[in-house]
């Protein structure tokens, strides 16, 4: 199991620190790109990321909650981006394999996104194709919201889907993740748990910790 903290929610007074907690701790790194557009709050530009590449080796997962996904894929990728994640209803569906590709040629994984409300069948003419598969438990556009109960059953659906294929794609969570519901995640076929309050409020090694043990239980 891959913890990716959302740096949505680090305390920026603390980067040093915070990001030194991080580089002991997780593989991934998670940002998320807003643009004001497909979602109603901003973030960070490329520069940010290129700030914590300096400050770390771990592998930059980027999602992009922005309606030009194509334009942010080749900026992030630039800044040092391992992995792209866009969202399915940002894109026309017959525009989603060239994206695919171009995030390939670009040498970054690449995921594809859909939203609470978006069903996992329109995903499946692109599975084949993705590295990623990225299902939000939450609305899109902040951090610290509650985790939405039938995202367990799209991740199962997911599962079902990536064996039935033999594909090899991750499924990937993002929204409410806790250490009460990590392992619940894990056990329906979860491999990537994206986690932005819960891990830097209060103790971040303890936080991070009870999501490891979370797993196991
Ligand atoms: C929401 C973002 C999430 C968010 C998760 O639009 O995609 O990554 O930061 O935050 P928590 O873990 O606080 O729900
Ligand atoms: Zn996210």
């Amino acid at each position: 199991m891959i913890i990716a903290p959302s740096v949505l929610s680090l305390d920026y007074t603390r980067f040093n620190e915070q990001v030194d907690i991080l580089n002991k701790r997780v593989e991934w790194i998670h940002f998320d790109v807003m643009d004001g557009h497909f979602v109603p709050n901003l973030t960070f530009g490329p520069d940010i990321l290129k700030a914590f590449r300096r400050s770390s080796d771990l592998f930059m997962d980027v999602h992009l909650m922005v309606t030009d996904p194509s334009f942010f894929a080749d900026v992030f990728m630039k800044a040092g981006a391992d992995q792209i994640t866009f969202h399915y209803e940002a894109v026309e569906e017959d525009k989603i394999p060239e994206l695919i590709d171009k995030i390939h040629a670009g040498g970054c994984k690449a995921g594809i996104s859909i939203k609470p409300k978006t069903e996992v069948k329109v995903l499946e003419p692109f599975l084949k194709d993705v590295d990623l598969v990225l299902v939000m438990s939450v609305e899109p556009g902040f951090g610290g919201q509650s985790f939405i109960e039938n995202s367990y059953n799209k991740i199962r659906e997911l599962d079902k889907l990536r064996k039935e294929k033999d594909l090899a794609y991750k499924i990937q969570v993002d929204g409410g993740v806790n250490s009460a519901n990590a392992g619940k995640l894990v056990a329906s076929g979860v491999d990537v748990l994206v986690a932005g309050s819960f891990v830097f409020k209060g103790d971040m090694e303890a936080n991070i910790q009870s999501l490891y043990d979370a797993e196991k239980k």
